[in-house]
């Protein structure tokens, strides 16, 4: 089986700062590193790491070499990464003393998508496949339409949150994922309990709380794994991908979301956001340390 990934392509400039500022304030980073990141390209990674097949479908500039590189590097088929006039996707990531961080992104090029060549990508994937989205790039609602026709396992991440862009994808999603805020807020725009979200599975992932998942069979909570976080920055994207990629090559969805759920709580412990995603035996090393 395989993993599609309409999925974001960024460049990450990650500043150490003591605390994250008050609206006003001005304050001197004490340390500046650039780096892949991105949503999208955080998942691929890790739904490869996880051990998945994974073939990405995005679009980066002319200055994306060095992010399509370390994508491919990682393991990641970019076959269908193409180029657009656009700049790369950029992120501007402010990450405090705990770990916390506060994150503005520039689409650029991840909002530039063409459907035809979502499209030409799809036609080589088989029924079963999945497909992962997240609110990064533009033409979610094409491409699951076209993933669901195909008979892919259509799987969202609401982030960043935008009800509207929710709510467009939603009847096509087989799996809908959310942090406890996304879900919360999803709730209310729509008049329904967090838990009773209308898609046939439901991962809501708490931060060091762990995770809790609904699906055709009933529900499985699992707890988080305790670490001191060093940056946070795409805990959310590691465990996703991880879930999305064990689902992909046969785990059960316990098995899945602990292994998730202990691969998201190391990457914490390290800075950046792909290069901070580990190896699998980096993960098993660590469980067996719990
Ligand atoms: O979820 C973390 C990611 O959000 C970062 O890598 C940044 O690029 C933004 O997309």
């Amino acid at each position: 089986m395989t993993v599609w990934n309409l999925g974001s392509i960024n460049l990450d400039h990650v500043y150490r700062v003591p605390h994250l500022p008050a609206p006003g304030e001005t304050l001197a980073a004490e340390a500046l590193t650039s780096g892949l990141g991105g949503k999208g390209a955080n998942q691929s990674i890790a739904a490869a790491r996880a051990g998945a097949r994974v073939a990405h479908i995005g679009r980066i500039g002319a200055d994306g070499g060095p992010a399509g590189a370390a994508l491919a590097e990682a393991g990641v088929d970019v076959t269908h990464v193409t180029r657009s006039a656009q700049a790369t996707g950029h992120a501007i990531i402010l990450v405090d003393a705990a770990g916390e961080n506060s994150i503005v992104i520039h689409p650029g090029a991840n909002r530039d998508q063409q459907t035809a060549a979502i499209d030409a990508a799809l036609s080589g994937a088989a029924p079963g496949d999945t497909l992962l989205l997240q609110n990064e790039t533009d033409a979610q609602v094409a491409a699951a339409g076209i993933a669901r026709a195909a008979g892919l396992r259509v799987v969202y991440s609401a982030a960043p949150f935008d009800a509207d862009a929710a709510r467009a994808v939603m009847p096509h999603v087989d799996l809908l994922a959310l942090n406890t805020v996304e879900a919360t807020a999803l709730a209310a725009a729509l008049g329904t309990a967090a838990g009773a979200l209308p898609v046939a599975e439901l991962l809501i992932t708490r931060g060091s709380d762990g995770a809790w998942y609904r699906g055709p069979n009933g529900t499985v909570a699992v707890p988080g794994v305790p670490v001191t976080p060093v940056d946070t920055t795409g805990a959310g994207d590691t465990f996703l991908g991880w879930f999305a990629g064990r689902r992909d090559v046969g785990d059960d969805v316990e098995t899945a979301l602990r292994e998730a759920a202990a691969a998201a709580a190391l990457q914490v412990t390290r800075p950046g956001a792909a290069a901070a995603i580990p190896t699998r035996a980096a993960v098993h090393r660590f469980v067996g340390t719990k």
